[in-house]
């Protein structure tokens, strides 16, 4: 089967005033549809540019893309027209994000804009703009499916009047509106009360499964990636490290960093929960330690860890890159 997602070898570096940030270090990851993949990490470690990288939202430069290749649907992103760029970011995969107010205009009613997205996936598909009011209507309906009561007034109110739960929805309401095959997640309840946090995620899991969508969900919760996601992938410092079924990866870790993360899963009803399992930081990505990135931190080092990049390899059931994965179980 073809991959709806296929990232090989992907490089990304930021150039700034300090030097070069090489923030993502050769990333290979493969969704296949209707797949559900939680990607989790510590902050910094390059969950949300690799997202945004998907439907090419980071800015070039800073950005710059060092090698490697992302496809949808066997389509090069980065050899993408505008045209097919519009149709990439509507009917292709969708984003929703942390902060929604980022996302909403807030002098224009939440009807005004969905209708403007709503005509302008349209116009990606090929199709004639549908008239205004006919896009109210589907603006209505998508509302609804979303769970707002009372769509038709809820069109003419402002973002400000909305709670922070109601405007993740509206966003979530406008990614559904090109009718998507991929959900991107970017850690889309953490600015939420736990439970509202909650109600967004059954949302998020009834569309998954009612609307045959793939999801690709980043958090650095891994109770919220084990709630909704069969796989899960693991990334440190710009690396993928570990990638795994859930059930796997929860019950038998083999990458010492996914089980320092799991270490710390006690903490997870903090809301400002840390990494307590592992000691340390993740490195200065301006100059980020040879060989294995997390040799630094890892009680498993070996002198061969410092000198040799470990590459992805199948282990016990799953990929993972670690020398001494065998070792590590
Ligand atoms: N526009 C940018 N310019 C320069 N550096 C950037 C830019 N965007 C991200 N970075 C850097 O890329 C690295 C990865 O950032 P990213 O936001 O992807 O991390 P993350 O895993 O999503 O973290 P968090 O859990 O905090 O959201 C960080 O070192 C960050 O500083
Ligand atoms: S390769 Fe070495 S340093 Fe990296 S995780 Fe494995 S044992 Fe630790
Ligand atoms: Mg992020």
């Amino acid at each position: 089967m073809t991959p709806l997602l296929d990232i090989r070898g992907y490089r990304l570096a930021f150039d700034g005033f300090e030097g070069r940030a090489e923030v993502l270090d050769g990333i290979d990851l493969a969704v296949q549809p209707g797949e559900t993949v939680g990607i989790v990490g510590e902050t910094g470690c390059g969950k949300s540019v690799l997202a945004r990288s998907i439907a090419r939202l980071v800015e070039m430069p800073p950005g710059r893309v060092l090698g490697g290749s992302i496809a949808f649907e066997g389509q090069d992103v980065f050899a993408m027209d505008g045209r097919a760029l519009a149709r990439l970011r509507g009917h292709g995969v969708a984003m929703i994000f942390q902060d929604p107010m980022t996302y909403l205009n807030p002098v224009f009613s939440i009807g005004s804009q969905m209708v403007d997205v709503i005509r302008a996936h349209d116009r990606a598909e090929g199709r004639s703009m549908r008239a205004r009011p006919a896009a109210r209507t589907r603006a209505a309906e998508l509302l609804a499916a979303v769970r707002l009561p009372e769509p038709d007034r809820l069109l003419d109110r402002y973002p400000h009047e909305l709670s922070g739960g109601m405007r993740q929805r509206v966003l979530i309401a406008m990614a559904l509106s090109g009718e998507p095959r991929m959900l991107v997640a970017d850690e889309p309840t953490t600015a939420l009360d736990v439970t509202i946090q909650a109600q967004v995620l059954r949302l998020i899991a009834e569309l998954v499964a009612t609307r045959g969508l793939t999801l690709l969900l980043i958090s650095h919760d891994l109770g919220v990636i084990g709630a909704l996601c069969r796989r899960v992938v693991v990334m440190y410092a710009g690396t993928v490290v570990e990638d795994a079924d859930a059930g796997l990866l929860f019950d038998r870790p083999r990458h010492p960093y996914t089980r320092g993360l799991l270490a710390a899963v006690p903490d997870l009803a903090r809301p400002d929960h840390r990494v307590a399992g592992i000691p340390g930081h993740i490195p200065n990505l301006l100059a980020p330690p040879g060989g294995c990135r997390f040799h630094p931190r890892c009680p498993l080092a070996i002198p061969r860890c410092a000198a040799e990049k470990p590459g992805l390899r199948d282990v016990d059931g799953r990929r993972v890159a670690c020398h001494r994965a065998e070792e590590a179980a």
